[in-house]
This record gives C-alpha cells, structure tokens and sequence, in this order.
C-alpha cells in the first residue's frame, strides 16, 4: 500500500519514492495539504509543515493555510475549488472530515467521465476522504489515487446532497493544490487554428493568470494543462509540475499568487456558464485531473505524463499496436473526388509502402463544397457508385486498410436532417443561430440526438469494412441552450453536451471495438486527455508545414505521446502556410508522430515516389521506437532565434534511439556545436549512424554513450566528417542549404 494514515496525527502520506502528497484533518474538520510534490520519508509527521498555531481559521482571516478543498466565504479569499449554493441563496458550505477509506486499485469514475485506469489493484491506490456540511447535507468526496510507478496523483470530486433542499454547484473543480511559494513560471499551451500548443512560458505575479474555454470543446486557443516550472527548470533538470484535466468541453486552469506569495492552482470544469442544480438524494462528479511531479526536468515530467495517458488513458486494441501509416486524400482532392480517382490515389499510397487509405470529406450527401449535407450519412453515389462497401473492398484488395472520416455532431441547414429537425441543431428559440463553416452543432445534450447519429453513424460504419475513422469537429458552439432541459438546468448544458458526445464514442467503440479512432477538431481543437480514452490519436493539426510542426509538435509533446499525434507529410507549396521544404525534411518530422502522408502521390514523380518509398521503409523499421519510445525534448524551436530544433525517441532499455535535429535556416561559418543527447546507458557502445536524406546513411561510426551524454553528437562540423572536407557536391552527405536535418539512429553494440 502506498497510502499510510496515522491514526494519532490524522495524517495521510500518499508516496511511491518518487512523489509524495501529505494530507491531515485540521483542528476545525477541513482537509490540509501539508505537502505536495518531492518524495519524503514515510513514517515522520508534516503536520508542522500546515498552519503553525491552529486556532481556528474561522478567527484567523487571511491565514495562508494550504488546504485540498477550499470554499469560499470563511476567510480564504483566494479562489475557490467548491462553490454551492445553499436553498437560502447563501454560498457558505463548510465540508468537513466524516471519513475515509484506502482502496487498492483505482475505481471507474461515475457514468461515462474519462479517467485512467489501473490493470489490476497493485498499480494504484486510491483514498477517498468523506466530508459533509452539516446545515445543508451536502456530502463531498474527494479521491486521489497514487500510481505505483508513476509520480502521479489522479484527483475527482464527488458531491451527494444528503440534505432535504436542494442546492446548486457553482463550481465544482476536479483539483486544487496549493503550493508554500511563487518561485514558479507559469507554461500553458496556448495557439489558434494551425499553430496549437505552442507553450506560453511566464512568471508567476500576484494574482489569478490562467486560461480557459468556454467554446464547447477544450479548443484550440489553449489545452486543458498547465505546467509550473522553477525559473531554473530546463528540460534535463530541476522541479516541475503537469496539470492535465481528462475533459473535452470547457475548462478552467489557472494559478492564484495569494498575498503571503504562496500559489494555488486548480483545473476543472469552467465555472462561468456552468450550474448544476443537486436534488436531495442527487449526486454530481467532476473530470478527473492529473498531477505530474518531476525533480529532473520537464522531460521526465512529459515522460511520466506520455506512459499514463498511452497506455492507462488510451484503451482497446489499438492502444499497443503499430499504427499503420496512412495516406490520407484531403490535400490531395478536397471534394473533388470520385471512386476512380481514390483507388488510383490507394493503389499509388500501396506502392509506396502505406497501409492504411483514409478518405475525408465529401463522401455522403451532395457535399461538393463545406456548405452542406453535413448530417445526411448516405453515401453520395455519384461519387461512389459502388458505394463504401465496394470502394473500401477495393481498396483492400490492393492490400491497404480502409478508413473513413465523418463529422457526427454537426448539421448544415442545407441538409434533410436540418429541414426534418432543426429543433436537433443548438440554437436559442427566437434568436438568430451564428454559423461557422456553414454549420451547426447538434444538440448532444439531447439524448434522441445522440441516438439518431449513433444509429445513421453506426448503419455507415456497419455497411462497409471499415478499419479506421477520422472523428472530426468543426466549429465550436454558440447560443449554447437545450430545449430538452428546464429553464433551471441550462447550466448543466456543456457538461450534458460533452457527456453527450463521449456517450457516441463509448457506443462506437463498443459496436467496432477494432477500429481505430482517431479524433481531430479542425485540426488541433480538441486534442486533450479525456479524448484518449476513445481515440489513442488525433490530429495533431491542419498545419502540416514542417517547420511549424516543429513547434506545435514540441508543445504537444509537453503532455501528450508520440503515438497520439497525428503528423503527415503534405505537398508543398504547404497549403497552409506556402513554404516549400523539401520532401525528406517533411518526413524527418512528421516521423515523430503517427506517421502518414496527406496528399495526392498520383501527382507525384518517380524522384519523389521513390523518396516516399525510402522514407516509409525507415519509418517501418523503427515504427516501435517512434510511437512507444520514450520522447525527450532536446533543443526548443521557442528559444534563441528558433532556428533550431532537436529532440529524441529511445527505448526502455536504452538499446536503441533515433535523434533529430532539425536546422530551418542555413548560415556559413556555422559555430561548433555538439548536441549532448540524454537517456543512454553511459556505459554502452552505440553504432551511430547519420542520415541527412533518406537516400542512405553516413558510415556507421561507434561512440561510447558517456560521450553522447556529456561531450555530445557532433552536428559542427558533423560527426563523422564526410569524405573530403568540401564534400557538398555529392548534394546531402554535408548538410548544406536551408531545411536541413539529421537523424543519428543509435544501437549499442556493447
Ligand atoms: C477539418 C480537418 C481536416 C479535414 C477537413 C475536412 O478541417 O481538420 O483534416 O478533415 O476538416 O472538411
């Protein structure tokens, strides 16, 4: 067990040797937090580290105590993680210590809430702390969960009205941690449309500073996760945290520097726009959040971070297996398409070596444009006269999966669903409903919505031998109002509606449990943790310009794995941003990804055919290492003038790496630069081998991994040096020119 209470102190050490979170029952019944981070010894008391002479918060207004549940409307007037409204109207509640139990394992959340899990009792164990509020019944339950090999502690709240009223929950977060100092910068992830997750890196000053959506879905303007770094955390060493909230709808992560410097942080659901009206006998739960400790950098913190969401978030079969690469036809067609064309699109993709066809929009309805029949799920066959069926048996006759994209929760008005149901898409009654992208969003609050799509979804699906599915969400949504609730519980609106939509994902995946899925929102918008438990992958952005991808893959990285984000190469000029990187540099990023091609290879010539060839045949080979090796960021695409990128996959048992750096620019004269890498075994001997195109390496060279580590990879001037020093005429095996990179692929050999 690594949970210990102490009966005489009324303590809990949460521990695992690698991070520690001390809890105890204060004098007046709330819930302290002595500490919270670095591993301690277990046995010794920290009460002495919460509030020194206890006499009673209640007398003692503004005392910094550090507490895991604070309320508001007793004396701390820092920001709250539990707001209930009283029948009376007040919004005074004093939960306190009823009781607690130790679990081993981790039990599911409520109803349909994503959470990780463990695989049997011993990975995890859970304490659930009862407190209750006397006057209006009201019962809380907060859990945390230490997993045994992790520096994780998994936190939710439940809430029971026990009382003969009913109340109302203004917020409800799913944690809050206080922290004794402010020594600390704030990194939230934070973009817009083509350049998501890019870290945002300040710090702390007095006050709240934080970010939030309140657009339906967890957004592309910033992620549900936060990260805290001490001012001189870099990614190899020093303390960190990583707060990532298991939801897909509108959140709230934010950071308040109290007037004693001390820090609180807390994630959840947003308050604003959400109430939840508690019957007597009613309960509530919150999404779950996570809390990542790192002593040895940011890279370690991603580390803990990317084994928890793949493989304990993340389910089903395809959780462990190779995903396949695939070609998908967007860029390639558009909606100009018709079944000739694609199964000459998939038999080129099978002659390159990719292994899975997905076909994108514009396959039902009358969908020539993005304009209508969004929610007519029938195939459109003028385009596909033998319909899904024929086409994805073609396309597997050459050898190749069949995937398939669809858009479940949208409705164009110009669509047979609209003009049967308009009452279905998300509108005020009365007011004028704003388009975007000439759409709608349906109303997945409403539960005969989410039964109709599941049911047109699921006849589609059924009607075809369908591999893979590309879950797409364009818009976010407006006028936010439910018909199908009362006046009073409108609040509960965009919690009902993500629930709504998760409720689609569970029946999906239970009907084709062998499909892959992988979610995607206008690109990045809504690639967050709760997501994962449905779909392990998700389009990571609709910029595929390599050196963007450089940077919105990096920030990605921050909480999320390798195996999740989808990174294709596209044809150039990038249809996003018109830069023209040659096609081996696309290729040498998107590898670090769930690797796959986003264009027409029917337009290709045998130069580029054959590049295409050469690079999935090195993808194939360490596809392992790249989707379930352990990522480690190297050099930041943020820092200095961004020039330069670096980064790395290595395996558990340090046998096998492949590293990359990546130069957008060149520059004469460059200055001598060694790329110390991280992960080896110091002691083992590595075959280093260089490769700048995927024409072929540089010669195998053996270098001891205590060089690697502390001396560095050669990149000024390369190790090893080409063959006669001015050797650029052989065109790659000196790196010259812009968008230059090189993998070193490391095996110890000793
Ligand atoms: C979104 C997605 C794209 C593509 C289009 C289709 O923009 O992010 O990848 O599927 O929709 O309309």
């Amino acid at each position: 067990m690594s949970i210990a209470w102490s009966p005489e102190t009324r303590e809990w050490h949460l521990h695992n040797g690698r991070t520690s979170w001390v809890l105890g029952v204060l004098p007046n019944g709330w819930i302290g937090l002595y500490h919270a981070g670095a591993p301690l010894a277990v046995g010794p008391s920290y009460a002495h580290l919460g509030p020194r002479d206890f006499s009673g918060f209640d007398n003692r207004v503004g005392e910094p105590v550090a507490l895991a549940l604070p309320v508001p409307g007793l004396g701390d007037f820092r920001v709250p993680a539990l707001v209930v409204e009283a029948a009376d109207g007040s919004q005074v509640v004093e939960p306190k210590y009823v009781a607690h139990r130790v679990l081993a394992g981790k039990p599911a959340l409520p109803g349909l809430l994503p959470a990780t899990y463990a695989e049997d009792d011993t990975e995890a164990d859970t304490l659930e702390i009862d407190l209750a509020d006397e006057p209006t019944g009201l019962e809380v339950t907060l859990a945390f969960t230490i997993f045994r090999d992790r520096p994780i502690v998994a936190r939710s709240m439940r809430l029971h009205n026990g009382g003969a009223a009913s109340v109302v929950i203004r917020t409800a977060m799913s944690a809050s941690l206080d922290l004794p100092d402010d020594d600390w910068n704030l990194v939230t992830f934070s973009g817009a449309w083509a350049r998501e997750r890019f870290p945002a890196d300040r710090p702390l000053v007095p006050g709240r500073q934080g970010v939030g959506s309140l657009r339906g879905g967890s957004g592309n303007e910033h992620n549900p996760s936060l990260v805290l770094r001490r001012p001189a955390t870099t990614e190899a060493v020093g303390e960190c945290w990583g707060l990532v909230l298991a939801w897909s709808g509108n959140f709230l992560a934010e950071a308040e520097v109290g007037h004693f410097g001390t820090t609180r942080v807390r994630i959840g659901l947003h308050p604003e726009q959400f109430a939840w009206p508690l019957e007597p006998g009613a309960s509530f739960a919150t999404p779950e959040a996570l809390l990542a400790w790192s002593g040895d950098g940011l890279s370690a913190l991603s580390d803990a971070l990317h084994a928890l969401l793949g493989r304990r978030m993340a389910r089903g079969p395809w959780r462990d297996r190779p995903r396949p690469i695939l070609l998908n036809n967007w860029e390639g067609t558009y909606f100009a398409f018709d079944h000739d064309r694609i199964v000459a699109m998939a038999r080129a993709a099978r002659d390159v070596g990719t292994e899975l066809f997905v076909l994108d929009d514009g396959w039902f309805g009358v969908r020539d444009s993005d304009d209508r029949s969004l929610g007519d799920w029938v195939v459109d066959r003028r385009k596909l006269p033998h319909g899904l069926g024929g086409l994805a048996r073609e396309v597997q006759a050459l050898g190749l999966r069949f995937g398939l994209w669809i858009e479940p929760e949208m409705v164009n008005p110009d669509s047979d669903l609209f003009r049967a149901h308009p009452e279905w898409a998300i509108g005020v009654p009365g007011r004028r409903r704003t388009e975007s992208r000439q759409q709608l969003v349906l109303d997945f609050a409403n539960p005969a919505v989410v039964d109709h799509i599941a049911a047109a979804i699921g006849d589609v699906i059924a009607s075809a031998p369908i591999d893979y599915i590309k879950w797409d969400w364009n818009r976010f949504i407006t006028e936010p109002f439910s018909p199908t609730l009362p006046p009073e519980r409108q609040g509960e609106f965009f919690y009902r509606y993500t629930l709504g939509m998760y409720d689609l994902y569970q029946r999906l995946t239970t009907r084709f449990p062998d499909i892959l899925f992988e979610s995607c929102a206008s690109g990045g918008a809504r690639f967050d943790a709760g997501i994962l438990a449905w779909a392990p992958q998700a389009w990571t952005s609709d910029d595929t310009d390599a050196v963007e991808r450089l940077r919105i893959q990096w920030g990605t990285s921050f909480a999320y794995p390798v195996s999740s984000m989808g990174a294709h190469v596209s044809a150039v000029p990038n249809h996003q941003t018109g830069r023209v990187a040659p096609l081996d540099f696309r290729a040498a990023v998107a590898m670090f990804g769930a690797f796959g091609y986003e264009l027409d290879p029917t337009s290709m010539g045998e130069a580029d055919l054959a590049a295409v060839r050469r690079q999935v045949a090195f993808y194939r080979e360490r596809r392992e290492l790249f989707q379930y090796g352990r990522f480690t960021r190297l050099r930041s695409p943020f820092e200095g003038d961004g020039n330069e990128t670096a980064w790395m996959v290595s395996s558990a048992d340090a046998s096998r790496a492949v590293v990359a750096h990546y130069r957008v620019l060149q520059r004469p004269w460059p200055h001598r630069d060694r790329l110390v890498v991280r992960g080896l075994g110091p002691d083992a001997r590595y075959a280093v081998t260089c490769w700048t195109s995927f024409d072929g390496p540089m010669p195998t060279v053996e270098r001891g991994g205590d060089e690697l580590m502390r001396v560095g990879l050669g990149i000024e001037p390369p190790d090893p040096m080409p063959a006669g020093r001015d050797a650029g005429a052989d065109g790659h095996r000196f790196v010259r020119g812009d968008f230059s990179f090189r993998l070193f692929d490391l095996r110890r050999v000793s």
